[in-house]
Protein backbone atom coordinates (compact mmCIF):
# COMPACT_ATOMS: atom_id res chain seq x y z
CA UNK A 1 0.00 0.00 0.00
CA UNK A 2 1.26 3.00 -1.20
CA UNK A 3 0.80 5.95 1.72
CA UNK A 4 -0.20 9.11 -0.28
CA UNK A 5 1.69 12.59 -0.18
CA UNK A 6 -0.01 16.17 -0.95
CA UNK A 7 2.35 18.85 -1.54
CA UNK A 8 1.65 22.55 -1.74
CA UNK A 9 3.68 23.95 -4.24
CA UNK A 10 3.53 28.02 -3.49
CA UNK A 11 5.45 28.91 -6.67
CA UNK A 12 6.38 32.45 -6.53
CA UNK A 13 4.05 33.62 -3.99
CA UNK A 14 4.37 35.21 -0.41
CA UNK A 15 6.22 38.06 1.38
CA UNK A 16 7.18 37.49 4.93
CA UNK A 17 3.44 38.35 6.39
CA UNK A 18 1.56 36.17 4.02
CA UNK A 19 3.75 33.45 4.94
CA UNK A 20 3.53 33.83 8.72
CA UNK A 21 -0.39 33.93 8.33
CA UNK A 22 -0.71 30.32 5.94
CA UNK A 23 1.92 29.23 8.49
CA UNK A 24 -0.57 30.10 11.32
CA UNK A 25 -3.11 29.26 9.28
CA UNK A 26 -1.67 25.69 8.77
CA UNK A 27 -1.01 25.09 12.18
CA UNK A 28 -4.46 24.85 12.82
CA UNK A 29 -5.69 22.37 10.42
CA UNK A 30 -6.89 18.53 11.62
CA UNK A 31 -3.93 16.95 9.93
CA UNK A 32 -4.62 13.16 8.71
CA UNK A 33 -2.66 10.45 10.32
CA UNK A 34 -2.48 8.33 7.09
CA UNK A 35 -0.79 11.10 4.61
CA UNK A 36 2.18 12.80 4.10
CA UNK A 37 2.18 16.84 3.95
CA UNK A 38 4.57 18.76 2.17
CA UNK A 39 4.98 22.15 1.08
CA UNK A 40 7.81 23.87 -1.52
CA UNK A 41 7.74 27.81 -0.56
CA UNK A 42 10.31 30.09 -2.59
CA UNK A 43 13.84 29.15 -1.21
CA UNK A 44 13.32 33.19 0.33
CA UNK A 45 10.96 31.49 2.66
CA UNK A 46 12.19 27.95 3.14
CA UNK A 47 14.14 29.22 6.56
CA UNK A 48 10.74 30.64 7.84
CA UNK A 49 8.50 27.69 7.22
CA UNK A 50 11.43 25.29 8.63
CA UNK A 51 10.89 27.00 11.86
CA UNK A 52 7.09 28.21 11.77
CA UNK A 53 5.99 23.90 11.08
CA UNK A 54 9.54 22.20 12.16
CA UNK A 55 7.76 20.59 15.00
CA UNK A 56 4.89 19.35 12.84
CA UNK A 57 5.17 16.52 10.59
CA UNK A 58 5.62 18.68 7.35
CA UNK A 59 8.03 18.07 4.79
CA UNK A 60 9.77 21.19 3.14
CA UNK A 61 11.00 21.22 0.06
CA UNK A 62 12.18 23.38 -2.95
CA UNK A 63 10.87 24.17 -6.14
CA UNK A 64 14.31 23.83 -7.92
CA UNK A 65 18.02 23.03 -7.13
CA UNK A 66 21.04 24.18 -9.45
CA UNK A 67 21.91 21.33 -11.72
CA UNK A 68 25.35 20.62 -10.10
CA UNK A 69 24.97 19.46 -6.13
CA UNK A 70 28.07 21.59 -4.86
CA UNK A 71 28.52 25.13 -3.68
CA UNK A 72 29.97 27.06 -6.46
CA UNK A 73 29.86 29.99 -9.14
CA UNK A 74 26.40 29.75 -10.32
CA UNK A 75 24.94 32.99 -9.85
CA UNK A 76 21.55 33.06 -8.66
CA UNK A 77 21.04 29.38 -8.47
CA UNK A 78 20.45 27.45 -5.58
CA UNK A 79 22.33 24.18 -4.74
CA UNK A 80 20.65 20.81 -3.82
CA UNK A 81 23.40 20.31 -0.58
CA UNK A 82 22.55 24.48 0.38
CA UNK A 83 18.62 22.98 0.13
CA UNK A 84 19.71 20.08 2.36
CA UNK A 85 21.77 22.44 4.63
CA UNK A 86 18.50 24.41 4.92
CA UNK A 87 16.52 21.32 6.05
CA UNK A 88 14.87 20.61 2.69
CA UNK A 89 14.06 17.30 2.13
CA UNK A 90 12.05 17.54 -1.05
CA UNK A 91 12.92 19.87 -4.41
CA UNK A 92 10.37 19.54 -7.03
CA UNK A 93 12.73 18.78 -10.81
CA UNK A 94 11.13 19.68 -14.32
CA UNK A 95 7.91 21.42 -13.33
CA UNK A 96 6.76 22.97 -16.34
CA UNK A 97 6.71 26.60 -15.79
CA UNK A 98 10.11 25.62 -15.43
CA UNK A 99 10.74 23.51 -18.57
CA UNK A 100 8.82 26.05 -21.00
CA UNK A 101 9.98 29.61 -19.50
CA UNK A 102 12.70 29.13 -18.28
CA UNK A 103 13.78 26.06 -20.70
CA UNK A 104 14.64 23.56 -18.47
CA UNK A 105 15.53 20.86 -21.01
CA UNK A 106 15.55 17.01 -20.11
CA UNK A 107 19.34 16.65 -19.81
CA UNK A 108 18.83 19.86 -17.07
CA UNK A 109 16.08 18.25 -15.43
CA UNK A 110 17.85 14.80 -15.39
CA UNK A 111 21.36 16.51 -14.05
CA UNK A 112 18.84 18.37 -11.00
CA UNK A 113 17.35 14.96 -10.37
CA UNK A 114 21.15 13.38 -9.76
CA UNK A 115 21.63 16.59 -7.65
CA UNK A 116 18.85 16.05 -5.36
CA UNK A 117 19.68 12.38 -4.80
CA UNK A 118 22.75 12.98 -4.29
CA UNK A 119 22.33 15.74 -1.56
CA UNK A 120 20.07 12.95 0.05
CA UNK A 121 16.77 15.05 -1.18
CA UNK A 122 13.92 13.15 -2.13
CA UNK A 123 13.03 14.78 -6.65
CA UNK A 124 9.63 15.10 -7.40
CA UNK A 125 10.22 14.65 -11.32
CA UNK A 126 7.58 16.78 -12.72
CA UNK A 127 5.88 15.52 -16.14
CA UNK A 128 3.02 16.41 -18.54
CA UNK A 129 1.62 17.63 -22.08
CA UNK A 130 0.65 20.49 -23.14
CA UNK A 131 -2.90 21.18 -24.48
CA UNK A 132 -1.31 21.31 -28.09
CA UNK A 133 0.46 17.82 -27.52
CA UNK A 134 -2.66 16.20 -26.09
CA UNK A 135 -4.90 17.13 -29.12
CA UNK A 136 -2.04 15.76 -31.12
CA UNK A 137 -3.01 12.63 -29.56
CA UNK A 138 0.95 12.61 -28.05
CA UNK A 139 0.15 12.98 -24.11
CA UNK A 140 1.83 9.16 -23.60
CA UNK A 141 5.09 9.74 -25.93
CA UNK A 142 5.67 13.35 -24.38
CA UNK A 143 5.06 11.76 -20.86
CA UNK A 144 7.35 8.76 -21.86
CA UNK A 145 10.09 10.37 -23.00
CA UNK A 146 10.13 12.80 -19.83
CA UNK A 147 10.60 9.44 -17.72
CA UNK A 148 12.37 8.07 -20.19
CA UNK A 149 15.15 10.93 -20.06
CA UNK A 150 15.61 9.83 -16.60
CA UNK A 151 14.90 6.68 -16.57
CA UNK A 152 18.06 5.91 -19.14
CA UNK A 153 20.29 8.56 -17.48
CA UNK A 154 20.18 7.34 -14.17
CA UNK A 155 18.54 3.85 -14.28
CA UNK A 156 15.19 2.74 -12.70
CA UNK A 157 16.79 2.08 -9.13
CA UNK A 158 16.76 6.01 -8.63
CA UNK A 159 12.69 6.02 -8.73
CA UNK A 160 12.97 3.52 -5.36
CA UNK A 161 13.80 7.08 -3.43
CA UNK A 162 11.93 9.80 -6.01
CA UNK A 163 7.95 10.89 -6.96
CA UNK A 164 6.92 11.43 -10.04
CA UNK A 165 3.72 14.01 -10.58
CA UNK A 166 1.71 14.41 -13.66
CA UNK A 167 0.94 17.48 -14.16
CA UNK A 168 -1.17 18.47 -17.51
CA UNK A 169 -0.05 21.73 -18.54
CA UNK A 170 -3.40 22.52 -19.58
CA UNK A 171 -4.74 21.66 -16.47
CA UNK A 172 -2.26 24.22 -14.15
CA UNK A 173 -3.81 27.31 -12.84
CA UNK A 174 -6.24 27.29 -15.33
CA UNK A 175 -9.26 25.82 -13.39
CA UNK A 176 -9.19 22.69 -16.09
CA UNK A 177 -8.69 19.61 -13.79
CA UNK A 178 -8.18 16.40 -16.12
CA UNK A 179 -10.81 14.00 -15.18
CA UNK A 180 -9.96 11.04 -12.86
CA UNK A 181 -10.03 8.63 -15.56
CA UNK A 182 -7.84 10.81 -18.18
CA UNK A 183 -5.32 11.41 -15.16
CA UNK A 184 -5.36 7.55 -14.21
CA UNK A 185 -5.05 6.57 -17.93
CA UNK A 186 -1.85 8.44 -18.07
CA UNK A 187 -0.34 7.39 -14.06
CA UNK A 188 -1.27 3.56 -15.31
CA UNK A 189 0.95 4.29 -18.42
CA UNK A 190 3.78 6.13 -15.89
CA UNK A 191 3.59 2.57 -13.59
CA UNK A 192 3.70 0.61 -16.37
CA UNK A 193 6.46 1.68 -17.95
CA UNK A 194 7.93 1.77 -14.60
CA UNK A 195 7.13 -1.65 -14.84
CA UNK A 196 8.84 -2.71 -17.73
CA UNK A 197 12.05 -2.25 -15.85
CA UNK A 198 11.80 -2.89 -12.38
CA UNK A 199 8.03 -4.20 -11.09
CA UNK A 200 8.94 -3.43 -8.09
CA UNK A 201 10.59 0.20 -7.69
CA UNK A 202 7.05 0.79 -9.97
CA UNK A 203 5.17 -0.69 -7.45
CA UNK A 204 6.38 1.50 -4.79
CA UNK A 205 6.72 5.04 -6.44
CA UNK A 206 4.39 7.72 -5.74
CA UNK A 207 2.73 9.30 -8.55
CA UNK A 208 0.70 12.54 -7.57
CA UNK A 209 -1.49 14.64 -9.83
CA UNK A 210 -1.21 18.23 -10.20
CA UNK A 211 -3.49 20.68 -12.14
CA UNK A 212 -6.53 22.86 -10.58
CA UNK A 213 -6.62 20.20 -7.49
CA UNK A 214 -9.36 21.52 -5.19
CA UNK A 215 -10.69 20.15 -2.23
CA UNK A 216 -14.09 19.74 -4.76
CA UNK A 217 -12.44 17.64 -7.08
CA UNK A 218 -9.65 15.76 -5.03
CA UNK A 219 -11.21 12.78 -3.17
CA UNK A 220 -12.17 11.81 -6.85
CA UNK A 221 -8.67 11.97 -8.35
CA UNK A 222 -7.46 10.75 -5.43
CA UNK A 223 -10.02 7.81 -5.46
CA UNK A 224 -8.12 6.66 -8.70
CA UNK A 225 -5.69 3.22 -8.30
CA UNK A 226 -2.53 4.64 -9.44
CA UNK A 227 -2.90 8.32 -7.85
CA UNK A 228 -1.46 8.52 -4.78
CA UNK A 229 -1.92 12.50 -3.56
CA UNK A 230 -1.41 16.01 -5.32
CA UNK A 231 1.08 18.72 -6.16
CA UNK A 232 -1.22 21.89 -5.09
CA UNK A 233 -0.55 24.99 -6.73
CA UNK A 234 -2.97 28.01 -6.24
CA UNK A 235 -5.23 26.17 -3.51
CA UNK A 236 -2.32 25.21 -1.22
CA UNK A 237 -2.20 29.28 -0.80
CA UNK A 238 -5.30 28.58 1.14
CA UNK A 239 -4.90 26.74 4.54
CA UNK A 240 -8.28 25.71 4.99
CA UNK A 241 -8.22 24.30 1.14
CA UNK A 242 -5.10 22.48 1.68
CA UNK A 243 -6.30 21.09 4.79
CA UNK A 244 -9.56 19.67 3.32
CA UNK A 245 -7.05 18.38 0.01
CA UNK A 246 -4.97 16.80 2.41
CA UNK A 247 -7.94 14.99 4.46
CA UNK A 248 -9.38 13.88 0.93
CA UNK A 249 -6.46 12.28 0.54
CA UNK A 250 -6.84 9.89 3.96
CA UNK A 251 -9.86 9.06 3.28
P1 LIG B 1 -2.38 24.58 -9.80
O1 LIG B 1 -0.80 24.32 -9.98
O2 LIG B 1 -2.87 23.70 -8.71
O3 LIG B 1 -2.49 26.05 -9.46
O4 LIG B 1 -3.03 24.26 -11.12
C1 LIG B 1 -0.26 23.04 -9.86
C2 LIG B 1 1.24 23.08 -10.09
O5 LIG B 1 1.70 23.76 -11.01
O6 LIG B 1 2.03 22.43 -9.35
Amino acid sequence: MRRPLVAGNWKMHGTRASVAELIDGLRKQEWPVKVDVAVFPSCLHIAQVVEGLGDKAFAVGAQNCAVEPGQGALTGEVAASQLRDAACSMVLVGHSERRQALGDSDQDVTSKFAAAQSCGLTPVLCVGETLEQREAGQTLEVVGRQLDAVISALGIKVFAEALVAYEPVWAIGTGLTASPEQAQHVHAAIRAQLAAHDAQVAGGVRILYGGSVKAANAAELFGMPDIDGGLVGGASLNADEFGAICRAAGN
